[in-house]
């Protein structure tokens, strides 16, 4: 199937000749030749694009749609909240309200600190520990992605150099062994261990911690005086709601938040425990916009709602659903779709399959109305309906009927 997209390719064409590449960022990973480039609006698990076309949408902004686009009940917390004033030259209440409502909320968190993208509070996170314990280097999970400094990114990546990961060890996912080689080796040196809950790598399934892992990790990061952080940036407030580390059985010491802590006002957080605030306090880290009020606002209205309508409850029992619809449907095809991850952030997979036979399907579902991707993760939020999951799960099958004919 053909989508209609005269507009959106001549606005791209335009697009770059004012800004490299066209989109830059993530966002230009997600531009494809046949494809939606720009939207014109979005309601709940929708968007549409410049051409008319639309589309249920299981990217939702990346992750900071979670209670669906344009939510009333958090438009109308921010609106009330620029109507008072956003950007002051002094701090608003809500700014307290907001913590007090974290802390409330994430087991862990006695303080809280805010920046404005996931990048912003994980680099904050590192300076904590940093400062904490007067060592430097950072041990993380290969591939883990934190945001786009320097130490965060690859090494081959343009513009980075050696020196941005001096500092930096990788070891791989859910590797005892790897772990223990590095705190053996450089536990002197090490300040703290970063990651995700769980591994959700690009182009690569999702993998869930093996019994104990974290449980190993917790144990020898106390004994050497290494900060766990937990990146909860992507996972956050779509696996538990007191952080997605309760799933998990473990206890970190600090947990960065972002994405969907908003449904998508620009803000993020740092929370702690207790024995970590006086380096927190210490530590600058600061941004213009950091102290916006609106976004403030938008977050307490987000948290509040996730809470009140029991939002981790929907989204799994969406997730399941789609899981094991797809899964069966594209059996009846003779293909094999692996969905990995939690619930709320499906990965999926055509085993056997080339990658192009893949994209081929996604490009067939993106025709048919169905936002999706080859290479990530996606994302269900509360605004997704069964009556959505269906329509997803008949749309992937129009498409694997119409690849295999
Ligand atoms: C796990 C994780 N950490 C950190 C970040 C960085 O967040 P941001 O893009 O808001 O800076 C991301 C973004 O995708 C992420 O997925």
């Amino acid at each position: 199937m053909k989508l209609k997209q005269n507009s959106s390719n001549k606005l791209f064409t335009r697009a770059q000749e004012l800004i490299p590449g066209g989109i830059f960022g993530h966002y230009k990973f997600a531009v494809r030749e046949e494809g939606p480039k720009f939207f014109s609006k979005a309601r709940d698990a929708y968007f549409w694009d410049i051409d008319g076309n639309k589309y249920l949408d299981l990217i939702c902004g990346w992750g900071p749609m979670i209670l669906g686009y344009n939510n009333p009940i958090i438009d109308k917390a921010a609106q009330t909240q620029y109507d008072l004033g956003n950007t002051v030259s002094i701090a608003s209440p809500v700014m307290l309200e907001l913590a007090e409502t974290l802390v409330d909320m994430i087991d862990i968190a006695e303080w809280t600190l805010f920046g404005k993208n996931g990048g912003d509070s994980t680099q904050l996170a590192v300076m904590v520990a940093r400062e904490e314990t007067s060592k430097s280097k950072i041990l993380k999970i290969k591939d883990g992605y934190h945001g786009a400094n320097g130490w965060m990114q690859n090494k081959e990546n343009p513009g980075i150099i050696d020196s941005d990961s001096d500092e930096v060890i990788s070891v791989s996912w859910n590797s005892i062994e790897e772990f223990d080689e590095a705190i053996s080796n450089f536990s002197n040196e090490i300040a703290c261990f970063i990651s995700s809950p769980y591994d959700h790598p690009t182009s690569r399934d999702s993998s869930l911690p093996s019994s104990g892992y974290w449980q190993h990790i917790q144990n020898k990061c106390n004994e050497k005086n290494i900060v766990i952080i937990v990146d909860d940036v992507r996972t956050g407030f779509r696996i538990n709601l007191k952080g997605s580390h309760n799933a998990f059985n473990f206890s970190p010491d600090l947990v960065c938040l972002g994405k969907a802590m908003a449904n998508g006002y620009p803000i993020s957080a740092l929370v702690g425990k207790d024995s970590l605030k006086e380096a927190a306090n210490r530590v600058y880290f600061s941004g213009t916009q950091f102290y916006n009020s609106a976004p403030m606002a938008a977050s307490k209205a987000t948290l509040e709602e996730l809470q009140r309508v029991n939002a981790i409850e929907i989204m799994n029992n969406l997730g399941n659903k789609l899981k094991i619809d797809l899964e069966s449907t594209a059996k009846d095809f003779g293909v094999e779709m692996k969905v990995t991850g939690v619930p709320a952030m499906p990965y999926f997979r055509i085993e056997n399959k080339e990658k192009d036979f893949h994209t081929k399907w996604t490009d067939e579902c993106l025709s048919r109305g169905l936002y999706l991707t080859s290479y990530h993760n996606h994302f269900l939020s509360t605004a997704h309906t069964e009556s959505d999951i269906t329509q997803i799960v008949s749309i992937a099958s129009e498409a694997l009927d119409s690849i295999l004919k």
